[in-house]
């Protein structure tokens, strides 16, 4: 999903006393884990839009990667394969149409953002399967599965229930008390809490020279990093 207000705004980081300029035409999105088995693949996914997100869509490989590492910090107690469903799917007449497994996997299997799966490397082995019933596929990430493989998805019957992983475009508020975790492919490295604040471990941090002049004519989004966390974010035209 794209970043909403600070589209085409230019952005400047200060770490490590140094400038990083990063594009503000950044990927940005913040997303909650759902470890309960109490819902379905659509009620899921309900549950998610009542919060104003959606089952999370991974449209890149590096979204993907942030995910995987997210899902590894946590061990579910309501599905013991610490599978999640994500926000795949396919209709079965779609998938019908294929018979080996490369086109299988290369089917029109989408994201709840719309986008068309990218990520066809990510199946696990002999997946999918078609272990699904009624008019839906939806698939699961799993953590380690097979084991030393992380990551990795399959589809599953849209009518289990399993933990769940929600999407928030940078214009959302999140629940904090969801523990909401965020990720821009403009700071990839850094942790976020949401996607207007830099938060930075404190070892990262060395104190920051001064402050910046902005001579550009550009709006320029200023994260100025204090000594401890980092924080302070400021807009100027
Ligand atoms: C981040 O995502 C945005 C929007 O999809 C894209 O325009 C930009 O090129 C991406 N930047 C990087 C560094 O991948
Ligand atoms: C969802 O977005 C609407 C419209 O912006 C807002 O009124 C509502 O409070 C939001 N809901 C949540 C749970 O944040
Ligand atoms: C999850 O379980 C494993 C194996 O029991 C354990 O080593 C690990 O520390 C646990 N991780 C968390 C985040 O609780
Ligand atoms: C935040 O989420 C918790 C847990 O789902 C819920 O109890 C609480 O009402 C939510 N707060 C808001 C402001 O939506």
């Amino acid at each position: 999903m794209e970043m909403g207000l600070t589209r085409a705004l230019l952005c400047i980081l200060l770490l490590q006393g140094k400038l990083w300029l990063i594009s503000c035409l950044a990927h940005c999105s913040c997303y909650t884990f759902h470890d309960t088995n109490r819902n379905r693949w659509a009620e899921s996914n309900q549950d998610c839009e009542t919060r104003n997100g959606t089952l999370v869509s991974m449209e890149t490989e590096d979204e993907w990667n942030f995910i995987t590492s997210e899902i590894q910090k946590i061990n579910s107690t309501a599905n013991i394969n610490n599978d999640w469903f994500i926000g795949l799917s396919i209709a079965r007449k779609e998938l019908e149409k294929y018979n080996s497994l490369e086109d299988k996997r290369k089917a029109g299997w989408s994201w709840t953002s719309g986008q068309k799966l990218t990520i066809n490397s990510k199946w696990q082995r002999n997946e999918p399967n078609n272990r699904g019933r009624y008019d839906d596929y939806c698939v699961v990430i799993s953590k380690n599965w097979p084991k030393g493989k992380y990551g990795f998805i399959k589809d599953v019957n849209c009518f289990f229930q399993h933990p769940y992983i929600c999407e928030y475009d940078a214009g959302n508020k999140v629940n904090t008390s969801l523990n909401p975790v965020c990720w821009s492919n403009s700071s990839s490295k850094i942790r976020l809490t949401s996607c207007t604040e830099v938060n930075i471990p404190t070892t990262v941090i060395t104190t920051t020279t001064s402050k910046i002049d902005a001579t550009t004519t550009l709006p320029v989004q200023v994260y100025s990093i204090e000594r401890t966390t980092a924080i302070t974010t400021t807009q100027s035209k």
